[in-house]
């Protein structure tokens, strides 16, 4: 224990210290962030790097934490994004989302080069700190976190075996001023600063996800877009995050762009609008004359939009966990699912809502996200697979808690504070205070909240639960 203790305190020197070893004797030196003179960062940047004999990355990941203090103004391709009808036409709302993601992130460099966020001349991102804790802490290549496992036949029945997910997420300059209030002192979080309003309108957050599942078992990875990342040998999970398990530099593929967009318009229904993208590289899209980027980032498709849960929708009950086709719910008001015949089928949500491939098959986008609070009460899926004791009923009252909309501003559970749909957030405050107690010699005081167990919200996002209690879907139509 004294051993582990010891590793998981020299942790956040040893990155800095790692990535001064890294800067000092490989070129080309990282690009540093901007920074007052003479500060330090005040959150360390990832948790797990290989040992310099292992592996000499040209650079390790850097948090873009210099959150804006004064609330940024709305940029013009924000007004027009928001200036788009979603519910007329998902796809061009979809799409330049996609685009303002992009923007920067991905022009003139190698496809390992991508995403060093620091480097954007478009606009600025911020990543959520606190997240580099523990086992399932951020690695030091990409910034990724692992994710919950991708079930067996998720990606479609040629997939016959569990992979992992990794995953990095990053916030605007709107998104970012909101973490700096929640974060303005780094020794004491302030878990009120969400409540109420939550982010503030024109929020956009991207989160990119990648698999180690071979393109065999998920032919739509074909002609992929891949890093070298710092990730587990195989999927693991202990609830404690202790003790750590091992590691090697192995290539991740793209397998999906998650985005959600704080919108006004759609504050009776929560306030968000998420949609998902999809890679697939089984398609040939043509170069367009000029283009400063790899044309396998046009490869994306969108899988679709949702802006609500509809909370009375009970039909489909099991979704579509093996997807030979997209399937489609034709009660669903509140999201829309992409009919294009290219799209690789999808496994989608509960009750066929929005999920993407990588996702929970009987959770959705905003049903996870809704359960972003602090503590974590409840955990982001009605049912978390076989240890899950609590026997809720597919589909019956309590179990339709995870598909409300909840007004803007208001937290899952009674007792617990609304971190506006932010789970990383949210995450954040939980990893910090987890640091703290092991630090201060006490091992267990985070996990309890008023007296009830608390369950981790990390690696709840698999494929799809083992023994799902809901029936076997019935009379979806095909999406095309
Ligand atoms: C089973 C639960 C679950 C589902 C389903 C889910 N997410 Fe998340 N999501 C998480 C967790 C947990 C995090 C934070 C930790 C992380 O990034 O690994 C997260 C992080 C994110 C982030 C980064 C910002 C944040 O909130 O931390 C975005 C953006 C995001 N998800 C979008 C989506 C979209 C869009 C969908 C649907 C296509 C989706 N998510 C489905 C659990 C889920």
């Amino acid at each position: 224990m004294t051993g582990f203790r010891r590793r998981w305190l020299a942790l956040p020197l040893l990155a800095v210290a790692a990535f001064g070893t890294v800067a000092a004797t490989r070129a080309p030196a990282p690009v540093a962030a901007p920074r007052l003179p003479g500060t330090l960062p005040r959150f360390p940047d990832f948790g797990l790097l290989p040992a310099p004999e292992a592996f000499v990355p040209d650079r390790t990941f850097r948090l873009s934490q210099d959150y804006p203090k004064v609330l940024p103004p709305l940029e013009p391709a924000l007004q027009r994004l928001l200036a788009i009808d979603y519910t007329r036409d998902w796809k061009a709302y979809a799409e330049a989302t996609l685009a303002y993601v992009l923007a920067g992130n991905i022009e003139n460099r190698d496809l390992q080069g991508t995403f060093f966020v620091e480097d954007n001349k478009v606009r600025p991102w911020y990543h959520v700190p606190w997240m580099h804790w523990a086992d399932n802490g951020r690695e030091g290549l990409h910034g990724l976190t692992p994710e919950g496992p991708i079930r067996v036949g998720s990606l479609g029945p040629q997939q016959k075996n569990i992979w992992q997910t990794y995953a990095v997420g990053f916030y605007n300059a709107r998104g970012g001023h909101a973490i700096g209030r929640v974060w303005t002192d780094a020794n004491r979080p302030d878990i009120n600063a969400l409540q109420r309003q939550g982010f503030p309108v024109g929020t956009v957050v991207a989160k990119i996800l990648f698999t180690d599942a071979p393109v065999s078992e998920a032919p739509f990875l074909s002609n992929p877009i891949e890093w070298s990342a710092y990730i587990k040998k195989q999927f693991s999970f202990t609830p404690t995050g202790f003790p750590i398990a091992p590691r090697a530099v192995a290539p991740v593929r793209l397998i999906q762009i998650d985005i959600m967009v704080r919108d006004s318009r759609a504050d009776a229904t929560g306030g968000w609008v998420f949609g998902t993208f999809v890679y697939n590289g089984l398609q040939a899209k043509p170069r367009t004359p000029g283009q400063s980027f790899d044309n396998r980032w046009r490869n994306l498709m969108p899988v679709g939009l949702m802006w609500g849960q509809d909370p009375k929708v009970t039909s489909q009950l099991a979704g579509n966990p093996v997807p030979v086709k997209t399937l489609v719910n034709p009660d669903l008001k509140e999201t829309v699912i992409n009919s294009d015949p290219r799209l690789p089928p999808m496994h989608l949500g509960f009750g066929l809502r929005l999920n993407g491939p990588a996702d929970n098959a009987i959770s959705s986008c905003k049903s996870c996200h809704s359960v972003a609070e602090f503590p974590d009460i409840s955990p982001v899926v009605p049912y978390a697979g076989s240890f899950d004791t609590r026997n809720l009923v597919c589909g019956g009252p309590e179990w339709m808690r995870w598909f409300r909309n909840e007004p803007v501003g208001q937290a899952f559970d009674a007792g617990a504070r609304n971190f506006d749909n932010s789970l990383s957030l949210a995450m954040s405050v939980i990893n910090f205070l987890d640091a703290r107690s092991r630090a201060d010699g006490g091992s267990n005081a985070v996990q309890y909240w008023q007296g009830r167990r608390q369950m981790t919200h990390g690696n709840q996002r698999g494929g799809g639960p083992d023994n799902s209690p809901c029936p076997p879907a019935t009379g979806a139509i095909a999406a095309r």
